[in-house]
């Protein structure tokens, strides 16, 4: 993607809508920021002033449970002021296009909107009519991108494998319809991975891996073999129109994160889903709840990112200081 739309003149974050193109020093810088909020294991949250006096967004116009409220979370510890905005009971229902709930809620005083929509391009497209000084990141847009899922999944790899040139990474299962995939993929490929691994039924696997930088297999074994990082997808059913799949037993022998299956990676490869799982179809529960998974470390993640990303966006709000603080970078 063009960065024009996500980056200002400076190179500095103004929306986030996809890792697509984000250069490695922004990523970095975004990892780095997210390390300075993520607390140790069983010490308080940390809770900031950087967005104190703005106000934050959660545009949700497809459900969630992770990216929703740890959004909500990071926008309360960064001291920002934050509306849930309950689409399914908004003016949406009488027919108010998407652009003027957008425009609507601009005119309450919105400083971040972080959207979630079923359409690919949605999030570039309201980041296309937003007011100056006002910012968009994508929480999710169709099949297309999730960044700040990306960014989260590399962070909690970084903190167990920081040397990602060296990481072997596999991902199983819908990878084309998983805008995880496509996200998480374009950062491990920024951060210097080469041997990203796409493991699944020939109708989950891109056609043409080559021009993504990684290789696809229907064969776990081959997929899976001394992984260092096995990633497990849900299979988006909301965005398949003809159900091919075989049947679910036959799905979870093949492709499923499960002892027989994972016996084909190093035995502490990290075990990552982004979540939510469906248990005995991608993954086991055993698996997922296992020493070796970091599932509930990622959602954790999710908060420091998401905040780390909301701060370097208002560090770099582009309205005159008098219509709205800017507050400096972490
Ligand atoms: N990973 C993720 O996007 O989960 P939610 O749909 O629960 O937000």
């Amino acid at each position: 993607m063009n960065n024009d739309i996500q980056l200002d003149a400076d190179g500095r974050l103004r929306h986030l809508i996809t890792t697509e193109g984000l250069p490695r020093p922004l990523i970095e810088q975004i990892l780095d920021t997210a390390e300075s909020f993520v607390p140790e294991m069983g010490a308080p949250p940390k809770k900031v002033p950087l967005l104190r006096g703005k106000t934050v967004f959660n545009l949700f116009f497809e459900n969630s449970t992770r990216t929703r409220t740890t959004f909500e979370l990071a926008a309360k510890r960064l001291s920002a002021d934050v509306i849930n905005m309950d689409v399914g009971t908004s003016s949406r229902t009488k027919g108010e296009d998407d652009l003027d709930t957008l425009f609507t809620l601009q005119a309450m005083g919105a400083d971040i909107f972080a959207i979630r929509h079923p359409d690919n391009g949605a999030a570039a497209r309201f980041a296309a009519h937003a007011a100056p000084g006002v910012a968009i990141v994508n929480a999710g847009d169709g099949s297309h991108a999730h960044p700040t899922q990306a960014l989260l999944d590399v962070f909690t790899i970084r903190r167990h494998r920081p040397d990602f040139s060296n990481l072997r990474v596999a991902i199983v299962g819908d990878i084309v319809h998983s805008r995880v995939a496509h996200s998480t993929i374009h950062a491990l490929r920024t951060l210097g991975t080469r041997d990203i691994r796409l493991v699944g039924p020939a109708e989950f696997l891109p056609a043409d891996p080559a021009a993504l930088g990684v290789s696809a297999t229907e064969n776990i074994a081959a997929g899976l073999r001394d992984a260092d990082v096995v990633m497990g997808l849900r299979i988006q059913r909301e965005r398949i129109a003809d159900e091919t799949l075989a049947g679910v037993d036959d799905y979870h022998r093949r492709f499923g994160l499960n002892p027989t299956n994972l016996a084909h990676a190093r035995p502490d490869a990290l075990i990552m889903h982004p979540g939510p799982i469906n248990r005995d179809v991608e993954i086991t529960a055993d698996v997922a709840y296992s020493g070796q998974s970091v599932i509930l470390e990622q959602v954790r993640n999710g908060i420091g990112i998401r905040m780390a990303v909301m701060a370097l966006i208002a560090g770099n709000s582009a309205a005159p200081p008098s219509a709205r603080p800017v507050h400096g970078l972490v």
